[in-house]
């Protein structure tokens, strides 16, 4: 008999992409095969994500879509944050889905699944607070970079946020088990690993903080590139940041989510910093790391957010010049801190959409404007990828900015050192001007389903 086929399609955040490696690889343990295609597959699974309003209602939507590529007896099983989120009313709002399964859930799922083939409605959506899925071996897709969950969960209670709520409590997972999937990755020819966790700096396995963490990570054999996402500003601390310096592998780029230039607007997140406290966290990490380019996270439109506070943003992401930064429109979510502000406080959607293009816009300019500046510049290149369009490759800098190579002579899985020679303001093409000892070259991947 030929074996069963699963489908996965992910949305959301790298941890939700992680936890599809990570399912694949259960799934492919009890005699699966994983296909990249939901036409005729046995199981297909959607992880989701449920951020914001509108990241749920696309997953809805998606979830009408792949009933049409249902056969008879395919199971369809929701996973992740939407799961956890909604539990059994997701049986009721699709009945074609027979199974829920939280983010601490998917240990069962061999069982579920077996359960769902023969009938079964199941929703399994207790949390786990030991649960590592460390025997898991991952079945991963880039062939490239590793994601590395060091931490599940977040004990911040930020006011907007769905995440403590989906995810459960903090926890960190062993520094030796951390070391040990990370040689694994480096057997398996990779060379980049991206340390994931919510407020991934915060990491404590009761022994190892962050920086003893990256300094492990940074001693083992054949590691070239080492990130890690995302930080929270309050938890950089002199020692992490001291790591961060010292260890050679660590890459000249932060995440740093600031949500808001507005001391007042922070306090009302809960983000437990102030304009101030977010500016002294930029500055110590550039006085360690003068070449350090910075992303960031903004949220417009929170409840109570003023004219002259959403100023205080536009003025603070200048300053601070990032290199890029995801820009979101406040959604509400249910249960959240946030329900309980008061109404007339809530920010009308045409103002926020206004707030989001003036602020999308100051981003934009002030990339364009330090990538000009590059050109003719070179940098230390990973190529990644093939490009989404065109013949061209794609790889990262070490300061996280995306290169596009011509593929002659240029394999995925190699560093080059290339200069930049053009610029759409906010990616770049480059030339490759010196080859740097040329690593195993590897196939082209499989492309997994795409993330967000
Ligand atoms: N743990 C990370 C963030 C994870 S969520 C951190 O604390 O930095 C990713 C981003 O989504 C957040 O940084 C925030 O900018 C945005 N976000 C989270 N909840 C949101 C909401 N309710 N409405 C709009 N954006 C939100
Ligand atoms: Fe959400 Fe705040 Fe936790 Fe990030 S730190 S996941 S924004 S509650
Ligand atoms: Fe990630 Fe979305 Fe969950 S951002 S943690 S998948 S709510």
């Amino acid at each position: 008999m030929s074996r069963p086929t699963v489908y996965i399609e992910t949305y959301g955040c790298q941890m939700n992409v992680s936890d599809s490696e990570l399912m694949y690889g259960s799934l492919a343990a009890h005699g699966y095969e994983a296909v990249d295609t939901p036409d005729g597959a046995d199981v297909i699974l959607v992880n989701t994500c449920a951020i914001r309003d509108h990241a749920e209602q696309r997953v809805l939507g998606r979830l009408g879509e792949l009933r049409r590529h249902m056969k008879k007896g395919t199971v369809m099983g929701v996973a992740g944050c939407m799961a956890q989120r909604l539990g059994p009313t997701l049986l009721e709002k699709a009945r074609h889905v027979s199974l829920v399964v939280g983010p601490d859930g998917y240990r069962a799922l061999p069982q579920l699944l077996e359960g769902a083939r023969s009938g079964e409605r199941t929703t399994a959506t207790s949390f786990d607070l030991e649960e590592h899925y460390e025997d898991f071996a991952p079945r991963r897709f880039d062939k490239v970079k590793a994601w590395i969950p060091v931490q599940r969960g977040c004990d911040y209670r930020c006011t907007y946020c769905i995440v403590p709520y989906t995810r459960g409590a903090e926890r960190s997972r062993r520094l030796d088990d951390v070391v040990r999937e990370v040689e694994q990755v480096v057997r398996d020819g990779m060379s980049e690993v991206v340390l994931l966790g919510q407020t991934v700096n915060s990491y404590d396995d009761g022994t190892h903080d962050f920086a003893t963490l990256l300094r492990a990570v940074g001693r083992v054999d054949g590691v070239r590139r080492i990130r890690f996402t995302s930080p929270h500003p309050n938890d950089f601390s002199d020692a992490v940041i001291a790591a961060m310096a010292e260890v050679p592998q660590v890459c000249e780029h932060v995440h740093l989510p600031m949500q808001s230039g507005s001391s007042r607007v922070l306090k009302r997140m809960l983000r437990r910093y102030t304009r101030e406290g977010y500016r002294d966290c930029v500055a110590r990490l550039r006085a360690a790391i003068p070449s350090l380019n910075l992303t960031t996270d903004v949220i417009v439109g929170f409840p109570g957010e003023t004219d002259a506070d959403f100023e205080e943003t536009l003025s603070l992401v200048q300053e601070i010049g990032y290199e890029d930064a995801y820009t979101f429109k406040f959604s509400l979510r249910e249960g959240t801190p946030a329900e309980r502000m008061r109404p007339e406080e809530f920010v009308a959607d045409e103002v926020a959409s206004e707030r989001l293009d003036r602020l999308i816009a100051v981003v934009r300019g002030g990339a364009r404007e330090r990538n000009l500046r590059l050109l003719g510049t070179r940098h230390e290149v990973l190529v990644e990828k093939a490009a989404r369009r065109g013949e061209m490759l794609q790889g990262r800098t070490r300061d996280f900015k995306t290169v596009m190579l011509p593929p002659d002579g240029v394999a995925i899985g190699e560093y080059h050192t290339v200069e930049l020679t053009g610029t759409t303001g906010s990616t770049f093409t480059g030339a490759v001007v010196r080859d740097v000892p040329a690593r195993r070259p590897l196939p082209v991947a499989g492309a997994p389903a795409p993330a967000r």
